[in-house]
């Protein structure tokens, strides 16, 4: 099967009210981990490239491993998507290099020079058939050009006008999540009164969830207990993410958690086998971490096990 966009993916999920995983990729051992799972689970998946991915692994490398992703696993549908693009140049390059769906992240800026670019972005992708993402809200914490020490909510009344404005096809909003291993000082919690009202207030309309990882707390101590220093780490619980799926969340984005799972294997093995120093003795049990951690959040988490 070759790339799809997000388009008949998302009204399936919004239908059956489950979720597809958006993973972040960075090199061929998590792009094999996330494949090997969505497949095994009939799944399907968004690959997702962060500036900061792009940089470290160049835009072509990253490509060329998703093409080598799709022919492996040709029955998996594989969206790849711009994660937190920071501006039109390079949501236009990666539409340019062949990618499905970019998001333009404007919501750092005032309400009104987010709703121009993503303007800009929207006709440059339409254009050419890809699907735009955009963010109204911020979420706490530090992305790479996006830093907020508070949450600011999104405002249902303002998505509306937002996304009629923008002509955006999916949105990302702030309800309470945050970027990271470390996303809530005492009592998890999300705006559940929120998505709903952004939902009924956008019907059919595929809504995004950032920061939305689990911090398994299997992988912190693994990391912790081999040398690793995590402390406090805490996630967003998997029945939160669940009942967000139900209620209109299409796209549920994991990078941390992925992290975590890749980082404790291999601490575990380092500590276990100092004398190993074959780079694939470890990185072949931690692609296997990331695989497991993965099919275990597609069967339980998105619920999009069997809709491939
Ligand atoms: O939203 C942030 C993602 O986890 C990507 O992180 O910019 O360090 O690649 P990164
Ligand atoms: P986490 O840090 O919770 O994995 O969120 C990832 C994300 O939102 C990528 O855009
Ligand atoms: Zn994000």
């Amino acid at each position: 099967m070759p790339l799809i966009g997000p388009k008949e993916m998302f009204a399936a999920a919004y239908a059956g009210h489950y979720a597809v995983g958006a993973f972040n990729v960075n090199n061929m051992e998590i792009v094999q981990g996330i494949m090997q799972a969505a497949s095994a689970e009939k799944s399907p998946v968004i690959l997702q490239v962060s500036a900061g991915a792009r940089k470290y692994a160049g835009q072509t490398y990253i490509m060329k491993l998703v093409e080598a992703a799709l022919a492996e696993d040709p029955e998996v549908p594989v969206v790849v998507h711009l994660d937190h693009g920071p501006d039109f140049d390079m949501c236009a390059a990666c539409i340019d290099g062949g990618f499905t769906s970019v998001m333009i992240d404007g919501s750092h800026l005032p309400y009104e020079e987010n709703v121009a670019l993503t303007q800009k972005v929207v006709d440059y992708a339409h254009a050419r058939g890809v699907w735009v993402e955009a963010e109204l809200g911020k979420l706490a914490g530090v992305e790479e050009h996006v830093s907020s020490a508070e949450h600011v909510y999104t405002d249902p009344a303002q998505a509306v006008d937002f996304v009629e404005r923008t002509g955006c096809d999916s949105l990302a909003i702030a309800i309470g999540t945050s970027h990271g291993a470390y996303k809530f000082k005492g009592e998890a919690r999300l705006d559940f009164d929120r998505l709903e009202e952004i939902s009924r207030r956008l019907p059919e309309y595929p809504l995004v969830l950032h920061g939305a990882s689990s911090v398994p707390q299997e992988f912190v101590e693994a990391c912790n207990q081999y040398g690793g220093k995590v402390g406090g780490a805490r996630g967003v619980p998997e029945d939160m993410l669940r009942r967000a799926a139900s209620l209109g969340v299409c796209k549920i984005n994991v990078d941390t958690d992925i992290r975590l799972a890749l980082t404790a294997s291999i601490r575990k093995h380092f500590v276990e086998h100092p004398e190993d120093f074959d780079p694939r003795a470890y990185l072949k049990p931690a692609r296997e971490a990331v695989k497991n951690m993965v099919a275990h959040k597609i069967r339980n988490v998105m619920g999009s096990s069997g809709k491939a």
